[in-house]
Order: structure tokens, then sequence, then C-alpha cells
């Protein structure tokens, strides 16, 4: 059958893994749209990892099934792969070699020229902040210098699919930044992204898409926006005069609750009001010559998503 224009660059059909008789991933449906930034995110042990490694065929499932570009892995992994660029959990192996050497292998290995190689693993060490320690050996790199490495050479031959594994456990604070920077403008060019992680916040500022993973199991999967169209109902609220905000608060049956927690307000409004709450609570913070100094839900809308559907898993066992 002939497919004209591929909707999903990464689908699995009950994808299973079993170790004994543990199921570690269990039939799971992930659909990874062409162009998204698709953030696979659940706690430690939910089956992230395996489910990557099942992605890269670098373990086989035991049973179910993968489509990526629309080929079948692993039987046609060899040709899927000269697209992908893979960033594994517990990055490079070849101890010995010098980032250089690493890159130029690398490059080889994704069928890039010679010349070019040496070009693009030039370019990405600089890309990834590792320029000066080129010659520098694997083996006396710091874990974050190494995600580093890992992350140029996934880049490395311009791969169409990123698939990485807990990018940023490593990298400090103004890496992590800019690691984000990175991926955003990546999507930008027109790859296809799909990132573990276990922060919320930095799946928040990075992906578009998302995949909650919890016990092996996928309980959630879609657009963030659209998973989390959801009336928001309580908010933390700060002003120059709590007790005033506080005093139109307690008098409006529409607020179920407000209280005061350090020097912070919390605000629950009966969801069918939030028109009219949103309408007068600054109009009258005003007529009273109070500042409104801080508004915002309490929990980031994919927290919640979180919150909600892992309690829901944790009730169903
Ligand atoms: N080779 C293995 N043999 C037996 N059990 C395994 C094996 N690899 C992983 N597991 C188990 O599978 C479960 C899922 O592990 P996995 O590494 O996929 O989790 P993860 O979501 O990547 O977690 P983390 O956020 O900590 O990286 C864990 O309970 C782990 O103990
Ligand atoms: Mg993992």
């Amino acid at each position: 059958m002939m497919v004209s224009s591929m909707v999903h660059v990464i689908k699995t059909k009950d994808l299973t893994k079993f170790f004994g008789k543990r199921n570690i991933v269990y039939h799971l449906n992930l659909n990874v749209p062409k162009g998204v930034v698709y953030g696979f995110l659940g706690p430690n042990g939910a089956g992230k990892t395996t489910t990557i490694k099942m992605l890269t065929a670098a373990l086989r499932p035991t049973y179910g099934e993968i489509k990526i570009f629309e080929m079948e892995m692993p039987r046609e992994r060899v040709e899927i792969m000269k697209s992908v660029g893979y960033m594994p959990e517990v990055p490079i192996a070849y101890e010995d070699m010098t980032i250089f050497e690493f890159l130029t292998y690398m490059g080889r290995l994704s069928g890039l020229g010679k010349e070019e190689t040496r070009e693009q693993a030039k370019e990405l060490m600089k890309y990834v902040g590792v320029g000066r320690l080129a010659l520098n050996k694997i083996k006396e790199l710091s874990s974050g210098q190494k995600q580093r490495v890992a992350f140029a050479s996934a880049l490395i031959g311009n791969p169409e699919l990123l698939i990485l594994d807990e990018p940023t456990a490593n990298l400090d604070p103004l890496g992590r930044i800019e690691f984000i920077g990175k991926i955003i403008s990546l999507a930008k060019e027109g790859k296809t992204i799909f990132v573990s992680s276990h922060i919320v916040s930095e799946v928040e500022k990075m992906c578009n898409y998302v995949g909650l993973i919890n016990q092996g199991r996928l309980i959630a999967q879609g657009r963030i926006s659209e998973l989390t169209r959801i009336e928001e109902n309580e908010y933390d609220v700060a002003t120059s005069d709590n007790v005033g905000a506080l005093k139109f608060l307690r008098e409006k049956p529409y607020v179920r609750e407000s209280w005061e927690e350090d020097g912070m307000l919390r605000v629950q409004v009966d969801p069918r009001f939030l028109d009219e709450f949103f309408l007068q609570f600054p109009k009258y913070l005003s007529s009273q010559g109070i500042r409104l100094k801080l508004f915002r839900p309490h929990t980031s809308p994919l927290e919640r998503i979180l919150m909600e559907k892992f309690n829901i898993g944790e009730e169903s066992d």
C-alpha cells in the first residue's frame, strides 16, 4: 500500500515487554505525529527507557508492533535508524575515544562522507558547548559533558527524528535552559522529537505533545493544549492588602474557599461562576486601591492532569 502523507512518525500497537513474569510495558499505543515535540512523561520505573529501547531496536518487544516512518521495527531497523538520532539514558560506551573521534565515528556510521563528518563534528561540538574539549577522552568528561556529547552524536547526520532518553538529567541549570531552546528550534526546522522526562515543568516548556506513562501503561496522550483545556478553579493570588482582598472573597457565594498561606491567598472558585469572579474581583480591588501583584492557577495545567490521571490509575488497581 502506498501512503502519500505520513501522519505518525512513530506508531506502536499493543507494544508489550515482559521481564520474566513482570510486565514492564503493557499494551502501549503510542502515536507521535510528524513535527511535534512529544514529551514521554512518567515517574522512575514507569517503563520509559524500556519503551525507548524497543523503539530503537536495542530491545525486542515481547509482542506488539512498532512502526517508524511507516516502516516496521525491528525488521527494517537499518533503514529506519538512518533517519533517527538516538540519545540513550546511559550515554556513550566508547570511553577511550576523544570527543572528536567519537563524533566522527558516529558520523561515518550514519553514512556521512569523511569531510562532511569532520565538519559536522566540529560544528556540533561548538553547538552543544564542548568545543574546547574536542581532544579529551570520553572517560575524562563529567556526566553533564558526556550528555552534551551524546546529544551531539544524536544530531550528527541531521536526522529527521530524535529519540532522547532524559537528555537533561545531568545538565546544570543554564545547560537545561539552553537545551530547551535548542529543542524548540530543532522542532521549528521540522524535526520530530520524542523526549522522555519526569520533570513536568521541563515538558511544559519544550513539548507540545505528551504521553503519560505509569506502571508500563499509557494513561493519557495528546496535544498538551487539548489535554489541559479544562477550567481552572483554584488560584494563587497576592495583593498589596490581602486582608482587604479576603473581605471581598469571603462575601461572594461563588468563592468556595479562600485563605491566606505564606503571604499568598488561595482561592477556590465555583467553576460555573469563573466569569463573574474574573470580572468582579479586579474591579473590587481597584475600587479599594488594592494592587494585584500575582494571579495564577494554583497548579500548572499539566501537573493537574498528571495528578488526576495518576490518582485514577491507583484507584483502579
Ligand atoms: N533488564 C531488565 N530486567 C528486569 N527488569 C528490568 C530490566 N530493565 C528494566 N527493568 C524494570 O522495568 C521497570 C521499568 O524500567 P525503565 O528503565 O523502563 O523505567 P524508566 O521509566 O525509564 O525510569 P527512570 O525514570 O528511572 O529512568 C523498572 O521496574 C525496572 O526495574
Ligand atoms: Mg529511564
